[in-house]
């Protein structure tokens, strides 16, 4: 049976209709919406990659069903600059070098967001380091990602 929700993403209104109410999050950013940015890594919420805001809190998309997103606010990376000016946290990855193949920057910049805005980034680099740990980087780009959100957080 299909089902019908009503979500705003990046602040555009959508209405969609699930035919499968077992779609997640990241499939219907991904495969429906056009919206390509999260990424899919492990798809079962250990790596991070997929992580979006859903009203204003870190969420892994790939663990999240869209049928119970009837009145949510998502963010998605593509939501994040101003037009043509980058958020200070993507401005910071790029100053800091946070990143090496990128494939997990997006997960990793949205984490940082939702992070700062929960206060609980401060300048101490154990404390990001903890904050940040649901976000794998196979690279190990840990040390530039640190210093990105130090930075951003100031
Ligand atoms: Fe969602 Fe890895 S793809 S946590």
């Amino acid at each position: 049976m299909a089902l019908s929700v009503s979500l705003t993403i990046n602040g555009t209104a959508r209405d969609v209709t699930l035919e499968d109410p077992r779609v997640t999050l990241l499939d219907l950013l991904r495969e429906r919406l056009a919206l390509p940015g999260t990424k899919k890594g492990c798809d079962r919420g250990q790596c991070g990659a997929c992580t979006v805001l859903i009203d204003g809190r870190r969420t892994n998309s790939c663990l999240t069903l869209a049928a119970t997103l009837d009145g949510a606010e998502v963010t998605t990376i593509e939501g994040l600059a101003d037009g043509d000016r980058l958020h200070p946290v993507q401005a910071a990855f790029i100053e800091n070098d946070g990143f090496q193949c990128g494939y997990c920057t997006p997960g990793q910049i949205m984490s940082a967001v939702g992070l700062i805005a929960e206060g609980r980034a401060g300048d101490d680099p154990e404390r990001i380091r903890e904050g940040m740990s649901g976000n794998i980087c196979r690279c190990a780009a840990y040390h530039g990602i640190t210093l990105a959100v130090q930075d951003a957080t100031r």
